[in-house]
């Protein structure tokens, strides 16, 4: 059993990591400034003697023995990373720098949660690993989407200068509980517009579509990739290849909340993707893996989760 540091483990996916991580018997050490997550994520982990979690902001260099780091701390949704946008950067670039140097100084194992921002808005569709993506170095969202492809370029530089034994995953939309009820990622906007009642709101006609996998398929895909040998370096895509327009996801969630709220329809923000699906070829060879829970099923999920909390 090995000790695991995870970074950004007070948020949505770093939360659900921990538990699967203590369940496999791992001692688990989160390390989280709590700028979009909050301790009550990890409250029922408290009294577990193989858990710790303190407060450390990534952007500073951290030392502590541990064998695995899986290193997720950065905000992920638009509203939260665009707020601060110097912050955002220095987290993806500072913070793969110092957990890089951790992990070299200590000799662990180091995965990054990349993200399917690195395609940017894409020309090919569904997006390969082998797509070197087309961003925006100057927009709104490049803080996000070119701290995250600099922290790849990292991970793969540490890899080739001192040989450190890596693994990067380019998630694609998670959603699941414990998701922030605030942070305008579109699942969780949804069902909280509809069970407050009010106006679900589309951008742009609707027919833009996303794909979204649920957290439980995410997390056991991040711990088998940091299982693979040590060849085995990604970067690998991870996500639900099943396509839905924002359309269908919309009426989806008034069906299974029952809400009477309205559809409208407001103007697409700046440089956003018009489509994204990935190509999950590699994760289904490689990590032997392939998602399981449909998005109908895991809305149930999610939609009990918001409701315990906003009902
Ligand atoms: N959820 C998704 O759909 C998705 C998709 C692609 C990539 N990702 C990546 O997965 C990771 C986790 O995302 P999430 O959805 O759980 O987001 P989240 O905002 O819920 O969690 C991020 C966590 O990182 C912490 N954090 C932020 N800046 C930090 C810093 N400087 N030092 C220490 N901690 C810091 C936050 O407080 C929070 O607990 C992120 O790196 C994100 O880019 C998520």
């Amino acid at each position: 059993m090995s000790r695991v540091l995870v970074t950004g483990g007070a948020g949505f996916l770093g939360s659900h990591l921990s538990d699967k991580l203590l369940n496999d018997g791992h001692d688990v050490l989160v390390a989280d400034n709590f700028f979009t997550g909050s301790k009550e994520n990890d409250q029922h982990l408290s009294q577990n003697s193989r858990f710790k979690i303190m407060r450390h902001d990534v952007t500073f260099p951290l030392y502590v023995e541990v064998d695995q780091i899986y290193n997720l701390a950065c905000p992920a949704s638009p509203i939260h990373y665009q707020r601060d946008p110097v912050q955002t950067t220095k987290t993806s670039v500072h913070g793969a720098i110092n957990m890089l140097g951790l992990a070299k100084r200590v000799g662990a194992k180091i995965l990054q949660a990349s993200t399917s921002e690195v395609y940017g808005d894409p020309e090919v569709h569904p997006q390969p690993e082998s797509y070197w993506g087309r961003v925006n170095p100057s927009g709104i969202r490049s803080c996000y989407d070119e701290g995250k492809r600099c922290a790849e370029t990292l991970f793969f530089d540490y890899r080739r200068q001192h040989n450190l034994r890596i693994k990067v995953v380019r998630i694609f939309n998670t959603y699941g509980p414990r998701m922030h009820p605030n942070d305008g990622r579109v699942v969780s906007n949804f069902i909280v517009q509809a069970l407050r009642g009010k106006n679900i709101s589309i951008y742009g006609d609707g027919s833009q579509t996303r794909s979204f996998c649920y957290v439980d398929d995410l997390i056991a895909a991040m711990t088998s990739a940091m299982d693979t040998s040590d060849g085995f370096t990604g970067p690998v895509n991870i996500g639900n290849p099943s396509e839905f327009t924002m359309l269908e996801l919309a009426e989806m969630v008034l069906r299974l909340t029952q809400s009477k709220s309205a559809i409208t329809f407001s103007p697409l923000p700046q440089d956003d993707p018009k489509q994204r699906k990935p190509d999950i070829t590699l994760a289904q060879n490689s990590l032997n893996w392939q998602p399981k829970v449909g998005l109908e099923d895991g809305l149930r999920e999610t939609i009990s989760y918001f409701k315990s909390k906003l009902l």
